[in-house]
C-alpha cells in the first residue's frame, strides 16, 4: 500500500474510545484514516458517528455481527466493552482485517491465547491499545535504558496513582466497578502498567505475588445519614468529596481540565478557579468563563448523551453516576500491590490505588550506573536522571502540561504507529499481539496470586494453559 494512501476502516463500538479517540483521529487526519462503516447498537451514538464521518445508511449497523459479513476495509477498530472483544476480533481477523483492539484483549486467558494464535495464523496485525508504550515519556525511559546510562537495571518501583474522583467515576460507579461485567482491576486498569514493566525490563516474568482488596467503598464507611443516591436528600453533601454534582457539575471537571490541558485559555481559567474559587464563582457568568463552567469533556461526556445542565442533573438523578459510592455495590479492588521477579533477575513492585490527589504514574528505576525517577502526571511530566559516578542530577524530560492528546500523547502515537505499520508491512510494529499476551498473562497470574495468597511460578502457570 502506498504511504500516501488513506487507510479505510470500520468502527465497532462508537462509545467513548471509538468516537472520542479513534473517530476524532480520523476527523483530524482525513488523509490518513477514513471510517466507512460503523456498528453501534445505541442509536444516538451510531447516528452521531455516521454523521460526523459521512457514513451512508448502507454503512450503518446495529451490531458487529451485521457489519462483519465480509472484508470492506483495511482495518477494524474494536472498541466494545471488555467482555465483548474476543468474538468480533476473531471474526475480523478471519475476514482478513488488520485489527486495533482495545485493552484488555480479552477477559479470559484462553481467549487471549486464541486471539494471539489467530493473528499469527492469518498473518494480520492484532494491535492492542497499550497506549503507554507510545507516549514520549515512556519512550524516553526505554531509550535511556537501551543507551546503557542506567547500567544493568536492578529494580523498579512503579505506581499507578488513580485520582479519587476517577476511581469513583470508572471503578465504583462506572463500567469497570464489577468484575463480573468487566474484569479485575489488574487487567482492566493495570494491564498497561504490566505491559510497560515487561517492555522496560526486556524479560519475561519468573515469579509473581500480589495483595490487595476493596477497602473503602463499602456501606460500613458511608457517613451517617447517607442516602443510596446523592440527590435523595443525603445529609453529607458538604463533607463528601464524592458527592456526584461536585464531580460532574461543580469543580472537579475543572480540576480535570487543569490537569489534562484543554486549550491554554481553559487551562488558565481552570487553574484560577482552583486557586481562587470565590473569585471564580463571581466571574463565572462571563462568556470566557462559561466554557469552563459548562465543561462537557470526559468524564462528564460519558454519563449522558444530553450534556446540557438539565441533562447532567437528569443523569445524576437516574444513572449509576448519581449513586452513593458507599452503596454502589462495586467489587473491584481500590488498592493492589504486585511484586515480580523477572527471568533476568530484575525485581519490580507495582502499586495501583484509587485514592490519589493527582492522576498519574510515578516510576523509579535503580541500575548499576544510575537512578531514574519519573513523574507521568496529568499535571505535567518529568524525568530526572542521577549519574552515580559523576554525582550529577539532570532533568532530561520536562513537560509542564501533559500533552493534549489523551494518555500523555499515547492515544495519538498508537494510531499513528498502527497506520504507519499498515503502509510499511515489513516494518515491525512497536508491539505485537504476543507481547501483549505476555503482559495479560502477568495480570491473570497476579490476580490468582491475590485471590489465593500464593506466589505464582510463571512457567507452571503458563503450562496450565
Ligand atoms: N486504551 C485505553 O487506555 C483505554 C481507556 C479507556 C477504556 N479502554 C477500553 O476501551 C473499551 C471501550 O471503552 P469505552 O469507555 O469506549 O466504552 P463505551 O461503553 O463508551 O463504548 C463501548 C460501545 O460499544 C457498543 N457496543 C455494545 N455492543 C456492541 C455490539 N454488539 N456491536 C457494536 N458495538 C457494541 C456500546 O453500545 C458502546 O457504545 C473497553 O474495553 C475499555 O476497557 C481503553
Amino acid at each position: 500500500m502506498d504511504s500516501d494512501e488513506c487507510i479505510t476502516a470500520v468502527m465497532i463500538g462508537a462509545g467513548n474510545r471509538g468516537k472520542d479517540v479513534y473517530g476524532q483521529y480520523a476527523l483530524d487526519h482525513p488523509h490518513e484514516l477514513k471510517f466507512i462503516a460503523v456498528a453501534e447498537p445505541h442509536s444516538v451514538r451510531r447516528n452521531q458517528f455516521a454523521r460526523a464521518h459521512f457514513i451512508p445508511s448502507s454503512g450503518q449497523y446495529e451490531t458487529w455481527e451485521d457489519l462483519l459479513q465480509s472484508k470492506i476495509a483495511e482495518a477494524a477498530f474494536i472498541c466494545t466493552q471488555d467482555r465483548k472483544h474476543t468474538a468480533p476480533a476473531l471474526k475480523a481477523l478471519n475476514l482478513g482485517y488488520n485489527v486495533l483492539l482495545e485493552k484488555p484483549m480479552a477477559t479470559k486467558i484462553d481467549e487471549c491465547i486464541l486471539l494471539t494464535k489467530k493473528a499469527e495464523e492469518v498473518k494480520k496485525q492484532l494491535r492492542i491499545a497499550h497506549v503507554l508504550r507510545y507516549t514520549p515519556f515512556f519512550q524516553k525511559i526505554y531509550e535511556i535504558i537501551q543507551s546503557g546510562q542506567i547500567g544493568d537495571v536492578i529494580t523498579i518501583d512503579h505506581r499507578e496513582n488513580v485520582s479519587y474522583w476517577h476511581m469513583a467515576h470508572s471503578f465504583v460507579r462506572g463500567h469497570w466497578a464489577k468484575e463480573k461485567s468487566s474484569s479485575p482491576m489488574i487487567l482492566a486498569k493495570s494491564c498497561h502498567d504490566l505491559d510497560i514493566l515487561y517492555w522496560l525490563v526486556g524479560s519475561s516474568p519468573r515469579i509473581i505475588s500480589s495483595f490487595g482488596s476493596l477497602t473503602h467503598f463499602k456501606p460500613d464507611n458511608a457517613p451517617s445519614g447517607a442516602t443510596k443516591r446523592c440527590l435523595d436528600g443525603c445529609n453529607s453533601i458538604d463533607s463528601c468529596k464524592y458527592y456526584a454534582p461536585r464531580i460532574y457539575i461543580d469543580i472537579i471537571p475543572l480540576l480535570r481540565i487543569a490537569q489534562i490541558g484543554g486549550s491554554r485559555k481553559v487551562h488558565f481559567i481552570a487553574n484560577l478557579a482552583l486557586k481562587h474559587p470565590r473569585i471564580f464563582s463571581k466571574l463565572k457568568g462571563l462568556p470566557l468563563f462559561r466554557q469552563v463552567d459548562a465543561y462537557q469533556g470526559w468524564p462528564v461526556s460519558t454519563i449522558t448523551e444530553d450534556l446540557s445542565i438539565e441533562g447532567k442533573w437528569n443523569a445524576l438523578r437516574n444513572s449509576p453516576y448519581g449513586s452513593c459510592v458507599y452503596f454502589a455495590d462495586s467489587d473491584v479492588v481500590d488498592h493492589q500491590v504486585t511484586i515480580i521477579e523477572f527471568e533476568n533477575s530484575v525485581t519490580a513492585t507495582f502499586t495501583m490505588h484509587g485514592h490519589s490527589h493527582l492522576e498519574g504514574r510515578t516510576i523509579r528505576i535503580d541500575g548499576t550506573k544510575g537512578t531514574l525517577i519519573g513523574e507521568f502526571l496529568a499535571s505535567g511530566e518529568r524525568i530526572i536522571f542521577y549519574n552515580h559516578l559523576k554525582e550529577t542530577e539532570d532533568i532530561i524530560f520536562n513537560k509542564k502540561m501533559q500533552s493534549r492528546s489523551g494518555h500523555g500523547g499515547g492515544d495519538l502515537g498508537l494510531v499513528e504507529s498502527f497506520i504507519k505499520s499498515l503502509h510499511e508491512e515489513t516494518k515491525e510494529p512497536l508491539t505485537s499481539a504476543s507481547a501483549s499476551l505476555e503482559s495479560h498473562i502477568m495480570a491473570f497470574a497476579a490476580e490468582e496470586a491475590r485471590l489465593t495468597d500464593n506466589t505464582i511460578k510463571m512457567d507452571e502457570f503458563k503450562n496450565r494453559f
